[in-house]
């Protein structure tokens, strides 16, 4: 039976750069969960019986919310929800599911690389039919609707357990749960060379890859260890915990220094890399390098053509704004088009469908091509595996050849967390300000040439996005962003983005602090970041 419960909208269901994010407190207030989902069956149900994939990465709260998506699917006309086992599905795989199977979108149960448990971080988005996070107009129109709900429907009886795989129904509707892993590894195995990368690792090739007790761990074991014959172990950390084994599922160099540690180790691994909670995001790290995300999108991008998916070669390159210039020069040399979006994996939704763009990435570590619509950790490690099997050199190598041809794009981001909110937009508020008087201004050895506030026209549906970043450009293109974080859950976190280009390859061996001493001292007088902050330390610098 299907049951209308009577609600009182919240007033701070606003999703941010990647759905809703709260503290799992937060979520659980009464009908917190009910009311988000209502609004978006509300916002998206355009007819009956169609599909809906759900599914998430495995935190704490996830088979509630699950449990409670099924039954609320029921009750709003859905005719089959396909539920990956345990309610556990990576985002890339759930993108593929909803491409796959023509679902007419799906639930996301993420609060990415934020950290679960009781006390920890949840969250809900929208995928659209095209596999991709629902774009502005949808979010927008779901946030008007939480501020005016009165009800909800549900379906009365629980739902059908989700933990073994099989066809159940609840009401009319078919309830399909399926194996999380099978379809997301045999997309994978369609992409690449899976028997070049087999016979790499046969000769004796070491990888390491930590799923941080995320979603990963089974999708890793299976592809790497199962299909492509890596030792037994080589996945670590790979059972999923609600908690994350109490760790921060983020692939960074804190969050991910054991890893590091070891691939620095002369008789360490070959190959090292690291996902997040929900299995977008990806961290590469070579024998004595640590490969930075927008290095290793450029990389990405020059090399794909080796591996079978791309052999063609790639119509075009996207990153968002704060992602280092690096793609862009490679872009240029392909002859092919480079686009400059803001932050969120939402905007490149319109350019992979429109088929201008194959390759994606951001700074956030997270890369992707047009085979989903959501960035993919994984698939990062096996174009990265399939560009190594057919070059034979080492990712230290790839690396330092890829500067010696392109120039070196160095690039740091200092995250300062946690801040008063109000001062955090005060400080952004403040650049605004100047920006009109900054071009021309100099400071120490460099003269801005100009600056502003990023804002987005996508070149497919016309819209627009203002306020995304203030940026201050150098002659000689060095380069400082300033952004509030769209993802956090308390506080505000201030993102200052600091690149500068060295074509010298004499210079390419430089620690990235020092090449870019003097831009992150003028980073924090233009930004007047310790005088407004009290803050004269990064907690992270990625
Ligand atoms: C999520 C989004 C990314 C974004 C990242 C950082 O992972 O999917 O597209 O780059 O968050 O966003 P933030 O607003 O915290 O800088
Ligand atoms: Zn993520």
């Amino acid at each position: 039976m299907i049951e209308r419960i009577a609600t009182k909208p919240y007033d701070d269901q606003k999703p941010g750069t990647s759905g809703l994010r709260k503290k799992v407190p937060h979520f659980k207030q009464e009908n917190y969960v009910q009311n988000f989902l209502q609004a978006i069956f509300d916002t998206v149900g355009k007819g009956e019986r169609e599909t809906l994939v759900i599914g998430g990465d495995g935190r704490f709260f996830n088979r509630d919310v699950v449990a409670i998506a099924i039954r609320m699917a029921a009750a709003n006309g859905y005719g089959r929800v396909i539920v990956g086992q345990g309610g556990i599905l990576s985002t890339p795989a759930a993108s593929n599911l909803i491409r796959k199977r023509g679902a007419a979108g799906g639930i996301v149960l993420s609060a990415s690389h934020n950290p679960g448990g009781p006390k920890g971080d949840f969250g809900i988005k929208y995928n659209i039919e095209n596999g991709g996070p629902a774009p502005e107009r949808i979010t927008s129109a779901i946030y008007k609707k939480t501020k005016a709900i009165g009800e909800y429907r549900i379906y009365s009886a629980p739902a059908p357990e989700f933990l073994t795989v099989g066809e159940r129904s609840l009401g009319d509707m078919t309830v399909e749960v399926i194996d999380p892993v099978a379809d997301y590894a045999d997309l994978m195995e369609e992409l690449f060379d899976f028997g070049k990368i087999r016979d790499l690792i046969a000769s004796g090739f070491k990888v390491r890859f930590d799923a941080m007790h995320a979603v990963t761990g089974p999708y890793a074991t299976e592809i790497l260890e199962n299909r492509l014959g890596a030792a037994e172990g080589s996945v670590v950390n790979g059972e999923p915990k609600e908690d994350f084994g109490g760790g921060h599922p983020d692939p960074n160099a804190v969050y991910a220094a054991d890893l590091i540690e070891e691939l620095m180790r002369d008789d360490g691994p070959d190959f090292g890399a690291a996902s997040d909670g929900d299995g977008d995001r990806n961290l590469i790290v070579g024998r004595g390098i640590v490969v930075t995300p927008s290095d290793s999108l450029a990389v990405l991008a020059a090399n794909a053509h080796l591996a079978p998916a791309y052999k063609k070669g790639i119509a075009g390159v996207a990153r968002s704004m704060p992602t280092s210039q690096a793609v862009d020069r490679v872009a240029k040399k392909l002859g092919i088009g480079a686009y400059e979006t803001p932050t969120g994996w939402k905007y490149f939704g319109n350019l992979l469908d429109a088929g201008k763009v194959t390759i994606c990435g951001e700074e956030s570590a997270g890369t992707g091509s047009d085979h989903v619509r959501e960035k993919d950790g994984v698939w990062a490690v096996l174009l990265w595996l399939n560009i190594l099997a057919e070059r034979h050199e080492s990712v230290k190598a790839i690396i330092e050849s890829h500067w010696s041809e392109f120039g070196r794009t160095f690039y740091q981001r200092h995250d300062f967390e946690e801040i008063d909110t109000d001062k955090a937009e005060g400080l952004m508020e403040s650049l605004r300000d100047r920006l009109a008087s900054m071009a021309g201004q100099r400071f120490g050895s460099l003269v801005v040439s100009e600056a502003d506030d990023f804002s987005y026209k996508d070149p497919v549906d016309g819209s627009v996005a203002t306020g995304q970043g203030v940026r201050i450009v150098f002659s000689g293109g060095a380069r400082i962003v300033y952004r509030l974080s769209g993802t956090g859950t308390a506080g505000a976190t201030l993102r200052v983005y600091i690149e500068r280009y060295e074509s010298d390859p004499a210079k390419h061996t430089q620690d990235p602090g020092e090449a870019l001493a003097e831009l992150i001292s003028i980073a924090d007088s233009v930004g007047e970041i310790k005088k407004r902050t009290g803050r004269s330390e990064p907690d992270v610098i990625t």
